[in-house]
Parts: structure tokens; C-alpha cells; sequence
């Protein structure tokens, strides 16, 4: 039922809270303001290459603002869609998704809601960052600053050792505005061990420090986080600049075909039940997420290199548990885990198109399986109307050509109420994707 998902009233104001107290300029407006001072260090920070074991990659790496702070790495995009860390050869199990908009997100909650349909409550997870939402936001306040300090130190992505790396080269650093600049000299004021570059460029070691200084690493690498967050949540990444935003000011027309898109994303496409169109009780730009978790029975990507990593104990038999495999590992939420396996985060659809050039190779999913937005659109539109591949394994260039879709990665809780049989026309799959392309930031009239 549509916005049947919608959280209450309350738990809205709650996100719009938060949204305000971390900063967001919650502005309609296109105009690109000046960067503060924290908000260009997390900057600095975000594009920074230094910040990984290598010297070789940067979050931008992955998230890349041409590419709508996504995976800029065509040949990917086109297979596997999972980027490969600072180390070669090693490989991450999940495609990039925007970092753009993620601050927005609220703190991972939940709520019960009453399914008329059916006459039983659901639980309904909101918030947190990650397609499986572990960045729940509890530590520093916005899932997206929990998030930041996870690449640094993963060993698939920027593969540091150890935090106090990732401080010692942001206090080290001359960026137009320092570390120091925004937080203030002591928490760089650190005995570093003269050994320091050998060590962090190991895997696997630590950097000997005294116990206050260890406690300055903590604080700043806590600060570091925020001042990221304190970016992708600023005017030049949550930008709100779209056609769409220009349009809901009323500042421009949408064509006819994209006009024909947004009646079918409200109406027969159902679009909107889960990326959320309408503006906040206060005027908000619309996220495009309601930040909510569902499985869509999207298949396995047969080309993720996952399957064969020695990172992956359970090799090709690997399966994505999306929110239901969090849940299972936090004691207090474990009984939910089952009817919330297989589950990914809703992505927000502003910047989906986005690509410097068009028609560029991009990726769509948690495993990057779909490789257009025709194609994403089409599989809504028909995935419970075509037979299933003989294999499971098919990808989806072979799938369109035999008129098929391979069973979903995860059979249990895939959502057949929303999707699956939209009874739409070639045409009608168009005008959404021409709405989509609605949706980019950055317009001028
Ligand atoms: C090697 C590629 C890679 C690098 C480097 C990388 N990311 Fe990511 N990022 C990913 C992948 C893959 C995911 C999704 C992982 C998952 O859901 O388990 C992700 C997820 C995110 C999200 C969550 C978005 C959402 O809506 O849930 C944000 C925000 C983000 N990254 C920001 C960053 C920042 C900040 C850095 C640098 C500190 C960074 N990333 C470095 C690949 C990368
Ligand atoms: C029931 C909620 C729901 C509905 C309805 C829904 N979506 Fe989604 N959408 C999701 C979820 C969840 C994902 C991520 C799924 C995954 O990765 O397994 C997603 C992913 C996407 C993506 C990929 C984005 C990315 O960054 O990779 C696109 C594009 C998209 N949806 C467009 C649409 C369009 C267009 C419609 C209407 C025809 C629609 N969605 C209807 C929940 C929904």
C-alpha cells in the first residue's frame, strides 16, 4: 500500500533533527556557499590518496563526484562492480553506493508497523549507512561519520594498519585547512615513533604509543570522521541542484516524457513507496530513500570476484545476508535477523545517472548485477513475469537476450507486493528512466 512504509511523524522530526544538528544546511537552494573550514578539511581528507597503505587511493576512489560519488572505473562496472582496495588484487564483496546524501540518513532505529493487509505488525528497520546499514550512526552521532572510519582500516579498501596511521598523516599534512586549523593543536601533539612510515606501511602492525598519546589518536581519528561527514553533508555534496529540486521551485518545466516518468514513479510504477519524492514537513528536498531495507530478488552478480577471494571463507557458496547478516551480530536485535535476511539498504536515486560521459558502463545494486537504469527498470517491471534463467548464474546482458531472470541471490522476504508485475510499456520504462536523469545534481537552466 503506498507510503504504507512511511515512518511516523515522530521518528521524521527525529531525522530532520539530526540532519540540522550535524550541520546541513537543509537549503532548496542551488547556490554552491563557500565550504567551512571543517567542511573543507573533511575534503582534503576525502580526496586524499596519501591515506592508504599504498599511497594509491582515496574515498574519491570509489566515490567519485563525475560519477555521482560513485565507482568511476569503467571495466568494473561492467563485470563485477566491486572496487579493489589500496593492495591489488584484493577486493571488496559490494558495489560502491553514493556517498552523497548518506549523511541524511538517521541513526539506525526501528519501528513497529501495522500491516493491514495482513493484520500483523512488521518490524521496520530505518537509518544507519552501508547496503546492510552496520553503520548505525551510535558512536559519533550520524551513520555517515561511523562509516568514514571504516575504509581506512579495511583491509580490502585503503587498508591501513593501524588509526593512528590515518592521524599522523592528516596532522602531517598541508591541506588549505589543517586538522589543527579546525580542532585545535594538542590532538596532533603526539610522540610519534621514528619508525612510524615502516610500520604503517605493514600490514597487520601497530604503532607503539604511550597511553595519552594513544588517547589524542582516538579523538582526532573521532574528529576525522566528522569532518568527512561534515562534507558529504555540505551544499557542495548534498547539493540538492537537480532539474527535479529546480522544478519543485518552480524555476523550470520538465519535458513531456519526463513528466510522463514522474506520474509513473508516483503511480503504476510504485517507485516512490521506497525512494521517497515528496518534500519534508518543513520544506525538506526529498532524499529519493526512506531509508528503509527490502529485498528485491535481484540475482547474483556471477562476475563478483568475492566468490573466488581468500578473504571469503565461504566461497562461491557466499551469500549477501544485507541487513538480516548485521542484525545477527548485535545481540539485541538477533531475533530479527531472519525475516530481515537478505534485506538492503534503499539507495537514494539523486546522481543515479550521473556519469561525465554519456552512456558511460555503470553499475546498479548492491552487486552492481544491472548495468543500465533501463535495465533496473525493466527487472521491477517484469521480474515476476519472465520464467527463470535455466541458470542461476546468468548474467545480465545473457538474461535480457534468452528473456529470462535468474532466481534472486536471496529466495526468503523478497517483496512481491511492490514490485515484480508493473504491467508497463517500453515506452513507459523510458519516460521513468528519463525521469531519472532528472534527478542528477549540478543543473543549469
Ligand atoms: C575500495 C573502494 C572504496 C573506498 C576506498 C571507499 N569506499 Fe565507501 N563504500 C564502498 C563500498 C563497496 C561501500 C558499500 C559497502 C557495504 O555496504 O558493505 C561503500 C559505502 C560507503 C558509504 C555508505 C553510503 C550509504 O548510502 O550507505 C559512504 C558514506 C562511503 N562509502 C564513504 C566513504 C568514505 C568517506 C571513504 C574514505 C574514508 C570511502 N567511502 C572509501 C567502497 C569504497
Ligand atoms: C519496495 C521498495 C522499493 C520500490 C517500490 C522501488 N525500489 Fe528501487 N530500490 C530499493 C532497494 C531496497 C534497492 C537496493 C536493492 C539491492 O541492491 O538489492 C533499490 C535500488 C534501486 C536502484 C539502484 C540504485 C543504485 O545506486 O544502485 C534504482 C535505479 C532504483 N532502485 C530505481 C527504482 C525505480 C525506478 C522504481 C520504480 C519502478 C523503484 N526503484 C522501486 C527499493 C525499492
Amino acid at each position: 500500500m503506498k507510503h504504507s512504509r512511511l515512518f511516523s511523524t515522530s521518528s521524521r522530526s527525529v531525522l530532520l533533527g539530526l540532519a540540522v544538528l550535524i550541520g546541513g544546511l537543509l537549503t532548496g537552494g542551488a547556490a554552491q556557499a563557500q565550504l567551512l573550514p571543517i567542511e573543507q578539511l573533511g575534503k582534503s581528507i576525502f580526496f586524499d590518496q596519501d591515506l592508504s597503505i599504498n599511497r594509491n587511493q582515496s574515498c574519491a576512489s570509489c566515490h567519485d563526484p563525475a560519477w555521482g560519488f560513485t565507482g568511476p572505473i569503467e571495466s568494473i562496472n561492467a563485470a563485477g562492480s566491486v572496487y579493489e582496495g589500496s593492495i591489488p588484487g584484493r577486493f571488496g564483496n559490494r558495489k560502491p553506493p553514493s556517498s552523497a546524501y548518506a549523511s541524511r540518513s538517521p541513526i539506525l532505529f526501528f519501528i513497529d508497523e501495522k500491516d493491514n493487509n495482513e493484520n500483523k505488525t512488521e518490524i521496520l528497520f530505518i537509518g544507519g549507512n552501508f547496503w546492510d546499514g552496520r553503520a548505525t550512526g551510535e558512536k559519533l552521532g550520524n551513520p555517515a561519520a561511523d562509516q568514514a572510519q571504516g575504509p581506512f582500516l579495511n583491509p580490502v579498501e585503503q587498508a591501513l594498519p593501524d588509526n593512528a596511521c590515518v592521524v599522523h598523516r592528516v596532522c602531517t599534512a598541508s591541506y588549505p585547512t589543517n586538522y589543527q586549523d579546525v580542532f585545535g593543536p594538542d590532538d596532533c601533539d603526539i610522540v610519534w615513533p621514528q619508525d612510524i612510515e615502516t610500520v604503517c606501511a605493514t600490514p597487520g602492525t601497530t604503532v607503539a604509543l604511550s597511553e595519552e598519546d594513544r588517547g589524542s589518536v582516538d579523538t582526532a581519528y573521532n574528529s576525522i570522521a566528522l569532518a568527512i561527514g561534515r562534507y558529504e553533508d555540505s551544499t557542495e555534496v548534498t547539493a540538492f541542484s537537480s532539474k527535479y529540486d529546480a522544478y519543485l521551485r518552480g524555476e523550470v518545466k520538465l519535458t513531456k516524457q519526463e513528466r510522463q516518468g514522474l506520474a509513473l514513479f508516483r503511480g503504476k510504477g510504485r517507485c516512490d513507496n521506497c525512494h521517497i519524492l515528496d518534500e519534508g514537513p518543513g520544506g525538506e528536498p526529498p532524499l529519493l530513500t526512506d531509508n528503509t531495507y527490502d529485498n528485491l530478488g535481484v540475482p547474483r552478480n556471477p562476475d563478483n570476484p568475492w566468490y573466488t577471494s581468500s578473504f571469503n571463507p565461504d566461497g562461491a557458496d557466499w551469500v549477501d545476508a544485507g541487513l538480516g547478516g548485521f542484525l545477527n551480530t548485535r545481540p539485541e536485535y538477533a531475533e530479527f535477523a531472519a525475516e530481515n535476511y537478505g534485506k538492503q539498504r534503499v539507495p537514494t536515486l539523486r546522481n543515479v545517472a550521473a556519469s561525465p560521459v554519456p552512456g558511460a558502463d555503470k553499475a546498479f545494486a548492491h552487486n552492481g548485477y544491472f548495468k543500465s537504469l533501463e535495465t533496473i527498470v525493466h527487472f521491477y517491471n517484469t521480474r515476476d513475469l519472465k520464467p527463470a534463467c535455466p541458470d542461476p548464474l546468468t548474467p545480465e546482458a545473457a538474461a535480457l537476450q534468452a528473456d529470462c531472470w535468474p532466481a534472486p541471490e536471496v529466495e526468503d522476504n523478497v517483496n512481491t507486493e511492490e514490485l515484480g508485475n508493473l504491467h508497463m510499456t517500453d515506452a513507459q520504462e523510458k519516460a521513468i528512466v528519463a525521469f531519472l536523469a532528472t534527478l542528477s545534481d549540478g543543473y543549469t537552466p
